[in-house]
């Protein structure tokens, strides 16, 4: 968000910026959903709604989880937030008592450690090197528990990597995870629908059921129907958990904006051909950008899975007036007006993520200024 602002400030000074630092998806919302908004609006759909979703949005959810996952969750296992990013945050706000930690893959999404820390626990950081396609290993999963583990994270595809756990990745954490029953998991399920090459996503609760019950199967409408701005969120779990979730967002945010509510059901039960539409599109900029990027002298870039992120390795390039991750990406932006984000910001220091959401022919000039900024070094 910070890099995206400081292309923002850049561009208003007339400068001219390729942004490719967020994480949102180039397209437009669906029209039918933003009609079936119009009509919540039309027919007076603008009062609070139950605390934690809309009955008829959390059928959807449950039939969404049956249909996509294979997972059969009841409406009383489902919540609905104002984002996937809520989801998160109350999940664990609900859960960690100071002192307890959660174990983070990296790299991982920003605000995973920046959660934990704002409740008082504390983020054990799990580096995935490259040799592991970015991928939590059972060995190293078994080496992070502690007595005081509560959580662990998993995100797939990822963000930042855009790497995906397979059924048999899963099945090797769930053996470890058998061993240790009172460590919850949170299954950040949020790029779903952007796998390429015909890789078959899947999710934790899905792999091993008899997990089910300590796994939260988190999900939502930004990334899949490029509705970042609706702030619809929502998960699976134990009720327990739900619960102490919807009891939480009664004393803080309230229940989720009613017209997107609206908005997110004919999301996931309305046509859904804009999700292959997204993918093909995403999943010919994936190759084009991946290619170019490994045709640059000092940069490699692993060939991601899914997501829209190309996660690229720039320590080569670096030394002399470049130390480090941030000073690439902060003198790519000054020199060569393109904003990406430092791979530090993910626990990740020496690598860079491109965020291929955004129209081609931007991304060739991009990854043409990045040859040329390269070169220059
Ligand atoms: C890995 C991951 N999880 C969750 C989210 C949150 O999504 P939302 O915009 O629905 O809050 C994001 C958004 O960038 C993300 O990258």
């Amino acid at each position: 968000m910070a890099m995206t602002q400081l292309a923002r400030d850049l561009r208003a000074q007339g400068r001219d910026i390729i942004g490719l630092s967020s994480g949102e998806s180039d397209f437009d919302t669906p029209a039918h959903i933003g009609d079936a908004a119009a009509k919540a609006i039309a027919d007076g759909k603008t009062r609070y709604t139950a605390v934690d979703g809309i009955p008829e949005l959390k059928e959807a959810i449950v039939e969404k989880f049956q249909r996509e996952n294979g997972l059969p969750y009841s409406t009383a296992e489902i919540n609905v937030s104002p984002g996937g990013k809520p989801v998160i945050f109350n999940a664990l706000a609900v859960t960690l008592n100071p002192s307890d930690e959660v174990i983070i893959p990296a790299p991982c999404w920003v605000s995973y450690p920046g959660m934990v820390s704002l409740l008082g626990a504390k983020p054990v950081i799990v580096p995935c090197g490259v040799d592991s396609g970015f991928r939590l290993t059972a060995e190293a999963l078994e080496a992070a528990i502690t007595p005081k583990t509560k959580w662990l994270m998993l995100n797939s595809p990822s963000n930042p990597t855009g790497s995906a756990y397979s059924r048999e990745d899963l099945a090797a954490l769930a053996v470890v995870l058998r061993r240790h029953p009172d460590i919850l998991v949170l299954c950040d399920d949020i790029y779903e629908h952007l796998v390429y090459d015909g890789f078959q996503f899947t999710t934790l609760a899905s792999v091993a059921p008899d997990l089910k019950g300590r796994v939260l199967t988190m999900n939502g409408v930004s990334k899949a129907y490029a509705m970042t701005g609706w702030r619809i969120g929502y998960a699976g779990g134990p009720d327990w958990l739900i619960k102490a979730m919807a009891k939480y967002m009664g004393q803080t945010t309230s229940n989720p904006a009613s017209i997107s509510q609206w908005a997110a059901l004919e999301a996931l039960s309305g046509s859904q051909d804009f999700i292959a539409k997204a993918r093909k599109a995403y999943a010919a900029r994936r190759k084009d950008v991946v290619k170019a990027i490994n045709s640059i002298d000092g940069l490699s870039c692993r060939e991601p899975e899914g997501a829209f992120y190309a996660f690229f390795d720039c320590r080569e390039v670096l030394g002399g007036r470049l130390a480090s991750d941030t000073d690439f990406t902060t003198a790519l932006l000054e020199d060569s007006g393109v904003a990406l984000v430092p791979g530090s910001a993910f626990h990740a220091p020496g690598f860079v993520r491109l965020s291929y959401a955004a129209d081609p022919k931007l991304l060739k000039e991009a990854c043409a200024r990045l040859n040329t900024f390269c070169k220059s070094l």
